[in-house]
């Protein structure tokens, strides 16, 4: 049986910032085509930096959890934050993976990554 740290155990209880942010300045989705695990991170961006983020994901206990603590971790973050992020990052913040749970530390880098792209897409909209 797979085993979780404390923090994704207290994420999975008791989920954080579970939802969508309203009209976002940043919005990305992704999916594992093997697992099937789903997430869907929104956020808002206040003064280069994220404000608020929203999460929406379906998965396994370790990607539930992991997704909840995301959407804490990086408010205050600006855009070079988020593509500096890396699996170790992640799993080291979630206080750990077992060799099994690896892959929820790729999606969740996937979907930051993902929402960093989002943002420079949005701030290119409102420069022009
Ligand atoms: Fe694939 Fe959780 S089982 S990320």
């Amino acid at each position: 049986m797979a085993r979780f740290s404390d923090a994704i155990v207290e994420h999975f209880t008791h989920p954080k910032n579970v939802g969508e942010v309203p009209d976002p300045d940043a919005a990305a989705f992704v999916a594992d085509p093997v697992c099937g695990d789903q997430v869907r991170l929104t956020a808002r961006v206040v003064d280069g930096r994220v404000g608020e983020a929203r999460v929406l994901a379906h998965g396994c206990a370790a990607m539930l959890g992991t997704a909840s603590i995301v959407t804490e971790w990086i408010v205050g973050m600006r855009r070079g934050d988020l593509r500096g992020l890396d699996e170790a990052a992640v799993s080291r913040r979630v206080g750990g993976l077992a060799p099994g749970q690896s892959h929820c530390a790729r999606l969740a880098v996937d979907v930051l990554h993902a929402l960093a792209e989002s943002w420079q897409r949005t701030s290119q909209g409102n420069s022009t």
